[in-house]
């Protein structure tokens, strides 16, 4: 796979599958923003998901990793943002279809919920999945702007 810009943040929920998913990301040669967090205190996973979900709508880096106590609240906060369409991965399956079929770009991950291999098994498959097009496109468009 050619190399790819990312974006990456937990809380402190998500940190140590953070750590591991960036360490596997850059060993495979990606070009990767760490924007926290990087110590095990408590902080609050909306300030986390917002620097990686801007990073993409700026147009800065192709992808997201948001990581989690449970991968939800990160995609929740991300989901906010137009133009990105997180999912939280628990499977390969889940990883492929929502590249394919919801041309998704964060990828979430639960640290408590998740062990590093399959959510590294994930993260590979989300990023040599392409999107389908065709006719995912109108149902994507509906996404940002809903049908009045
Ligand atoms: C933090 O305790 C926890 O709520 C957070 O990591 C995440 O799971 C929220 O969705």
């Amino acid at each position: 796979m050619s190399p790819l810009s990312l974006a990456i943040a937990a809380d402190h929920g998500g940190l140590d599958l953070k750590r591991q998913l960036l360490a596997a990301l850059r060993a495979a040669g990606h070009q990767v923003t760490d924007f926290g967090t990087d110590g095990s205190e408590s902080v609050d996973y909306p300030d986390y998901a917002r620097p990686v979900a801007e990073a993409l709508t700026s147009g800065a880096v192709r992808f997201g990793v948001l990581v989690c106590g449970s991968g939800i609240g990160m995609a929740i906060t991300a989901n906010r943002h137009r133009g990105i369409r997180a999912a939280v991965l628990h499977n390969t399956t889940e990883a492929r279809l929502t590249r394919a079929h919801n041309d998704a770009n964060i990828a979430c991950f639960g640290g408590r919920t998740l062990g590093v291999e399959v959510a590294l098994d994930c993260l590979l498959t989300f990023l040599a999945t392409p999107y389908e097009g065709g006719r995912h496109d109108r149902r994507i468009a509906k996404i940002e702007r809903p049908p009045a």
